[in-house]
């Protein structure tokens, strides 16, 4: 099973979220793309981070599609049903916990409320097919995925990443992955203390 937990660099959600929030409060669709999302912990941080900086209202217009390859068959059945044993959220904050956590039916289980299971949308999906799972997202998330991938894989991969970015959206990754030098002038860093980038340039030429 891959290695993931809840609220995996907080920092770097935090970060992303903070930049959106002021440009997407009006949108009356807020697409997101976790690509590469394992068992549903970081798309369900994610969507708790929004839930923490965006109003009620605007929060009802976020869709995350969370997608993995899904090699363990455990994926869609764990993740739709958004419960997760108490040795995988007892480090989250105990008044976060409290807020978006319910006990589950299975004994030793906890439950994500529904107000959070229903942003998030899951399909399995294989980056390297390099066909995107929709279009004009605001935000891509691709946190240590990309470094399971070859050096040409990696371009292809955020090169499909840019033409399904809405304009100007964003392009999150991990704090260690650098952005290759062959699609370095498709995108901008917007922050220096994180791997967050914005859309530059034209998709018809990459
Ligand atoms: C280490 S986990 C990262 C999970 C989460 N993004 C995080 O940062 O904590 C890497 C995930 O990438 C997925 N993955 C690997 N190759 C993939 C591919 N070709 N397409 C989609 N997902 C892939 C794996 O199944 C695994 O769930």
């Amino acid at each position: 099973m891959a290695f993931t937990y809840f609220f995996r660099d907080l920092h770097t959600l935090e970060i992303v979220v903070r930049q959106m929030v002021p440009e997407v409060l009006g949108r009356s669709r807020i697409r997101v793309w976790d690509a590469g999302c394992a068992m549903g912990q970081e798309p369900y941080s994610l969507a708790m981070v929004f839930a923490e900086n965006l109003g009620k209202f605007a929060f009802g217009n976020l869709q995350i599609q969370a997608t993995d390859i899904d090699e363990s068959n455990l994926f869609a059945k764990i993740i739709q049903a958004g419960e997760y044993p108490g040795e995988q959220v007892k480090r989250i904050p105990l008044e976060v916990f409290a807020k978006y956590f319910q006990p589950a039916q299975t004994p030793g289980y906890f439950r994500l409320v529904k107000g959070i299971r229903s942003r998030v949308v899951f399909q399995r999906h294989d980056l390297l097919s390099l066909t995107p799972v929709g279009g004009d997202f605001s935000l891509i998330l691709c946190k240590n995925v990309l470094l399971h991938f070859t050096p040409a894989e990696r371009v292809k991969v955020i090169k499909m990443f840019h033409r399904t970015l809405a304009p100007g959206g964003f392009f999150a990754t991990e704090q260690t992955q650098k952005l290759p030098g062959e699609v370095a002038h498709l995108f901008q860093q917007v922050a220096g203390d994180a791997q967050l980038f914005r859309k530059i340039g034209d998709p018809k030429c990459n």
